[in-house]
């Protein structure tokens, strides 16, 4: 018999998972001497979320550069000092039973702090925004090295999976979008060959047996922006250049016009991971108002998505997945509630 819930333990490659919850990337911009290391706030955070039963925890957007932060206060991992900090944040989430993910980008032309933020082409992001100096072909280059180095400082803080972030509206995305990348270069002549230089970059540092994430916007809520059959082509590009699982996200490229706005109900982007596992066969992640525990239980049920990831829920609640347990009853909770906590649980 199927048993596939929201408990129901998973094996991506290498990485084994005692359940299908993911705590989805979320910036804290709580560093605080612009240096992008981490800080208690982070350590807490992260670690929490894995006594609260998250079977992944996924670190925050880091980036590989400092011009490449949204702002001065967001994380970074571009040297020694950072990747120390972030291996105690990766020995608090094992000791606490879930496994450890970090999110490797590059904010691009939405890096809002940087003087002048950098872009496949000199296009800002609407009126508000700097306009970004496009990379030249040798820089390009360059960047996809940082992106390098980064996923090697991450796999030697030991985390256990590495997610890039394709999707937002930020570099990788931007290379990718036709709406923002209008170089006549070979990154302008193919769009995703930025992102899968990076991802084959990536591979090559990572063990062969440890899953790489990408996530992508499926679709674009703009004018003129590609739709979901845009999504899956991108999908299959990164999924052939090395990508292991696709995390399905949408829409971030420009604002967003009256008739382009995506829908706020519950479970609104599922519809895009499902149609990219169903085109191409592979594990996807779905995200987006996920945090109702039957909603999550019924997309892993279905075959909707391998993963949920979830976002605000857990801002609001550490110790979301036992209380989905606690609903749903797919585990006996002596085994996922922290003994010291067993009694909020009877
Ligand atoms: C405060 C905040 C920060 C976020 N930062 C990131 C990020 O660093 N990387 C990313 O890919 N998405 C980021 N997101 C988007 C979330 O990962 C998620 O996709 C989105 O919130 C929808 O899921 P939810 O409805 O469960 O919150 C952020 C969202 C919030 C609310």
């Amino acid at each position: 018999m199927k048993d596939d819930n929201l408990f129901s333990p998973i094996k991506l490659k290498g990485l084994e998972l005692k359940n299908r919850i993911m705590m989805s990337p979320m910036c804290q911009y709580s560093v605080n001497k612009k240096d992008g290391i981490p800080t208690d706030w982070h350590y807490q955070h992260y670690i929490s979320r894995a006594v609260g039963g998250t079977g992944l925890v996924m670190v925050e957007m880091t980036n590989v550069e400092p011009d490449g932060r949204i702002t001065d206060f967001c994380l970074g991992l571009w040297n020694d000092e950072q990747k120390e900090k972030f291996k105690k944040i990766v020995e608090g989430i094992h000791t606490n039973g879930a496994k450890a993910a970090i999110q490797i980008g590059h904010a691009g032309r939405k890096a809002e702090n940087a003087e002048t933020p950098v872009g496949p082409s000199a296009i800002p992001f609407d009126e508000t925004f700097k306009t970004p100096r496009a990379l030249e072909n040798e820089e390009v280059y360059n960047m996809i090295e940082k992106y390098r180095y980064s996923v090697r400082a991450a796999v030697e803080s030991g985390f256990d999976t590495i997610e890039i972030h394709g999707a937002h509206g930020y570099l990788i995305h931007e290379f990718h979008s036709a709406r923002s990348n209008q170089r006549k270069d070979e990154f302008g002549q193919k769009l995703t060959l930025f992102g899968e230089k990076i991802i084959e970059a990536a591979r090559e540092e990572m063990p062969e047996e440890m899953p790489l994430i990408v996530r992508i916007s499926g679709t674009e809520f703009v004018a003129d922006g590609y739709g979901i059959d845009g999504g899956i082509e991108i999908a299959k590009a990164y999924y052939e250049a090395g990508a292991d699982i696709i995390d399905v996200s949408a829409g971030g490229e420009g604002p967003i016009p009256p008739f382009g706005k995506p829908g706020t109900h519950a479970g609104y982007q599922v519809p895009y991971a499902r149609k990219i596992k169903e085109a191409l066969n592979i594990p996807v992640i779905a995200v987006g108002r996920l945090d109702d525990f039957v909603l999550s239980n019924a997309v892993i049920g279905n075959d909707e998505a391998d993963l949920v990831a979830v976002g605000r829920g857990l801002l609001r609640n550490p110790y979301w997945a036992l209380e989905a347990n606690q609903q749903l009853r797919k585990v006996d909770k002596n085994e996922i509630v922290p003994h010291q906590y067993l009694a909020g649980f009877r």
